[in-house]
């Protein structure tokens, strides 16, 4: 944590299920921190490289995706986590940036260990690996029902919905109910924000979250 330097920056991790708005209030919240003055990146998972972003294809868009075992998909998302941290959160958090990331390694915990029920004890040794010391100093959930998360997803103007957005709603529940349970056993990493708000008065809530732990 920065206590003890203060040249350091902070990575802040945005979580929650498709369809809870999190890229919205990723961008306001950039919006905001660079007007207090900071330096923000914004990333996101799986991609946010150019290897991480060939491996995010492979994951949600390739043809024979449908053919790809949990495990494969554990792996894959862990790799491109792996240079996402090193290319680019280390050395952003190293220069004293706000480093703001659209899903991190909770998403592993909770898509691959939870809702798929791959075995906590491998998905947390890998996401180790793959984070080395960059733990999130912030995530922040934003949560919302699953009913609601899948309804957001179907209404979205784009194209095809991607692999992940197929999922029924039994896996949106055990993704909302993963979250949750993460955020109560880690109470000094996690907040959790209401996802049904309006989106400008959400804004207001997760700014004055944020600026409280950061500035
Ligand atoms: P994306 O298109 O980035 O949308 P959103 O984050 O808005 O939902 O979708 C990323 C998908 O990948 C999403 O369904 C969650 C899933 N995912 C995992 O299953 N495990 C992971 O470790 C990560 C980072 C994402």
């Amino acid at each position: 944590m920065a206590e003890n330097d203060d040249t350091r920056g902070f990575l802040i991790s945005f979580e929650g299920s498709e369809g809870s708005g999190k890229s919205t209030q990723i961008s306001r919240m950039a919006r905001r921190f660079e007007d207090a003055g900071y330096d923000v990146v914004v990333t996101r998972e799986p991609g946010g490289t150019p290897i991480g972003e060939e491996i995010r294809h492979i994951l949600m868009h390739s043809d024979k995706s449908s053919e790809m075992c949990p495990e494969t998909e554990l792996l894959l998302f862990a790799a491109s986590r792996a240079q996402l941290v090193r290319e680019v959160i280390l050395p952003g958090v190293a220069e004293g940036k706000i480093v703001l990331c659209d899903r991190f390694m909770d998403s592993s915990t909770v898509y691959q260990g939870i809702a798929r029920n791959i075995q906590s004890e491998p998905v947390h040794i890998i996401n180790t690996f793959a984070v080395g010391e960059m733990v999130p100093d912030v995530t922040l959930v934003i949560d919302i029902e699953a009913e609601e998360g899948m309804k957001r997803v179907r209404h979205r103007a784009n194209d095809m919905p991607d692999r992940m957005e197929e999922e029924n709603i039994a896996f949106y529940q055990k993704v909302r109910n993963g979250y949750l349970m993460l955020a109560k056993a880690m109470p000094e990493r996690f907040i959790i924000v209401d996802g049904s708000l309006q989106q400008d008065e959400l804004e207001q809530v997760i700014w004055k979250e944020l600026r409280q732990r950061v500035i």
